[in-house]
């Protein structure tokens, strides 16, 4: 989704903010911009669609001068991916430039107002109205005070006031052509942050971006606006007026950012696994009690014991992690767990018992639906949890407790190691909730010796890499493919199925094995591959013969297997082996093969497996 960069400083903004740009570009983006103030005051604006080269072109054959800056990646909501389309948009007389993430819902009848009072319209954006409506309201404030007004005082008051106007959610970066040292910040629902340094300071929409520049920051909360120059900034709060703000420390090392040797960063993420899950494991087995412990829950185990039913809610693979995370707790806890999409809850009332506690679980914390049906949650009076990767994101933050992945930073927009991570701290909440009641602690010790070889058995999973391209380069012709499985492994073939489609562009449908019968049987053919998820478990009997169902009508089968598996080697025309692993855990070591499936097929396609077309990494529109 869109993002935002800004600096001002002693240096020459470009090189922050095209390198933070390019970071941003895995996020998903149609179109790119950068505004920078040059020494005749005035405001120099280079944006384009396309991609950030295109752009870089742009901007170093222009050598644009002087040391503030913002930049921008825009996911079109509003008006096509053109380039007048694109930010930084200026106001009527050049004298404001915005970048801005979100949407203005009230924009037509802002639009409406400034058409009405001469001003002209270039763009069908709805953030242009808010460059306009800021120098609408700078002129009226210089008209009425004239130089009188200090410059700190005036800037965040007209942004304040052009705020007031606008409907919707925002994060933006502002400049003024007649001010170059200033530059203004707010957000409402999208993130911001900013980057403190010593002669310099940043914003960013994506504290990654600030890796390698400085690792001081301040995560800006709803109604927040920062003014900032190159050695100063203050935070005002809507209400409150001028606000203290800690600074905290960033925890992300440049090196964890780029891409390692890897083609791609998802292939990079895909192989960090082992590392992942046991960062997510760390400090959480308790060997003593036979339990899992997590800081961030901020409920008494007496306040655990009354919930009497979990309702998760989620979007894509976060929403198949929760699924995985229902078997889960049922099997292991025995509490009825509901799993319901975060862009159905945000809307529905469903009737709930008092005892519901809610998990909001969530790579980035920051997807709008996932934000509201949590919102929604918590009016309604219901004790709220995140289970989120991005560590001070909206989510973790509103949410009454949580658990964070520390999976690390994943820039690739299909997300791997974050969904193991997730499934990981699923099986660790199931492990923790079964021992508060029935799960007696020798079955609570099984469980960690379990999760304690989850690293080792990914790893073996890894291993498969070389095998699995074969596989890949046998099917990459193949426009369709079905994903089955039964139980624990249902999830994981929804997974799978929504893996491929997104970076490779393949219709896939992921199915329970058994409901395959009762309509998706119509798509087998000879082209149309099946990838079966068939570990043995108690019902591996009938998902061979789903297996012998495909093959009596000609489809190819791949099979993940257990390894050893004759049986099913035997009918499948291609097997991946895999070790014998409990069954609550084989969703996390049974994707890894099905990750590097979608991978190599988007590779021998020749699809842009980093940035695949209309996907945004972190949804922050409805
Ligand atoms: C999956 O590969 C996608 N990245 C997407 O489905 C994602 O899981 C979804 O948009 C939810 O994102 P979140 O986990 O950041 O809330």
């Amino acid at each position: 989704m869109c993002g935002i960069v800004g600096y001002v400083g002693q240096q020459s903004p470009l090189d922050f903010l095209l390198r933070g740009l390019r970071m941003l570009e895995y996020r998903g983006y149609d179109s790119a911009g950068v505004a920078t103030i040059n020494r005749t005051n005035s405001i120099h604006v280079e944006k384009t669609p396309g991609r950030i080269d295109v752009l870089k072109k742009l901007v170093l054959a222009t050598k644009p001068q002087g040391h503030i800056g913002i930049g921008h990646t825009r996911w079109a909501t509003h008006g096509l991916p053109t380039k007048e389309n694109a930010h930084p948009h200026l106001s009527f007389d050049g004298a404001v430039a915005i970048v801005h993430n979100g949407v203005i819902e009230n924009y037509q009848s802002i639009r409406n107002q400034l058409t009405k009072k001469g001003i002209n319209f270039v763009t069908q954006t709805d953030t242009e109205s808010l460059a306009h409506l800021i120098a609408y309201y700078l002129r009226e404030e210089i008209d009425k005070f004239g130089k009188t007004i200090k410059i700190e005082e005036m800037l965040p008051h007209v942004v304040k006031l052009a705020l007031s106007q606008i409907h919707g959610t925002y994060g933006i970066a502002v400049l003024f052509r007649d001010y170059p040292e200033v530059m203004i910040g707010a957000k409402l629902g999208s993130p911001l942050i900013l980057g403190v340094g010593k002669t310099e300071n940043f914003l960013t929409s994506d504290a990654a971006t600030l890796a390698g520049y400085t690792d001081q920051i301040i995560t800006l909360s709803d109604h927040e606006l920062v003014c900032m120059t190159a050695n100063s900034f203050s935070v005002r709060h809507r209400d409150e007026g001028i606000v203290e703000r800690n600074i905290e420390v960033l925890d992300i090392d440049p090196s964890q950012v780029d891409r390692g040797g890897f083609d791609h960063y998802m292939l990079k993420e895909i192989f960090e696994q082992p590392e992942a899950i046991q960062n997510t494991l760390r400090g959480r087995l308790d060997h003593d009690s036979a339990t899992a412990k997590f800081g961030g829950l901020n409920l008494t185990p007496q306040q655990m014991l009354n919930v009497q039913r979990i309702l998760m809610t989620a979007c894509g693979t976060s929403w198949h992690a929760s699924l995985v995370g229902e078997y889960q707790i049922e099997t292991l806890a025995r509490i009825p767990v509901e799993v319901e999409y975060a862009s159905e809850l945000r809307y529905r009332n469903p009737p709930l018992d008092l005892n519901t506690l809610l998990f909001a679980i969530t790579q980035s914390g920051e997807t709008a639906d996932t934000i509201a049906a949590m919102r929604e949650m918590k009016r309604r009076g219901f004790p709220t949890m995140s289970i989120c990767n991005v560590v001070g994101s909206s989510i973790a933050r509103e949410a009454d407790g949580g658990i964070y992945l520390h999976a690390g930073p994943e820039i690739g927009v299909a997300s791997t190691k974050t969904f193991t991570s997730q499934c990981t701290v699923l099986a660790l909440l199931a492990l923790y909730l079964g021992r508060l009641r029935h799960l007696n602690f020798e079955a609570g010790r099984k469980i960690i010796s379990a999760l304690e070889k989850l690293p080792n058995l990914v790893k073996t999973a890894l291993a498969t890499n070389d095998h699995v391209k074969k596989v890949a380069e046998k099917y990459a012709h193949c426009n369709s493919f079905l994903f089955l499985a039964r139980h624990f492994n249902f999830p994981t073939a929804l997974e799978g199925a929504l893996k491929l489609k997104e970076i490779s562009y393949i219709h896939a449908e992921g199915y329970a094995a058994g409901e395959m019968k009762h309509g998706p049987i119509a798509l087998v053919d000879a082209v149309t591959p099946s990838v079966f998820v068939a570990p043995t478990c108690y019902v591996h009997d009938k998902t061979l013969s789903n297996m012998q169902e495909i093959k009596a009508r000609g489809g190819p089968v791949i099979a993940l297997i257990t390894e050893g598996d004759q049986r099913t080697t035997e009918i499948a025309d291609d097997v991946i082996e895999l070790p014998q692993i409990e069954e609550f855990l084989q969703p996390i070591v049974y994707n890894i093969p099905l990750q590097l499936l979608a991978y190599h097929v988007a590779v021998f396609r020749g699809c842009d497996v980093d940035k695949p077309r209309n996907l945004a990494k972190s949804v922050t529109v409805e």
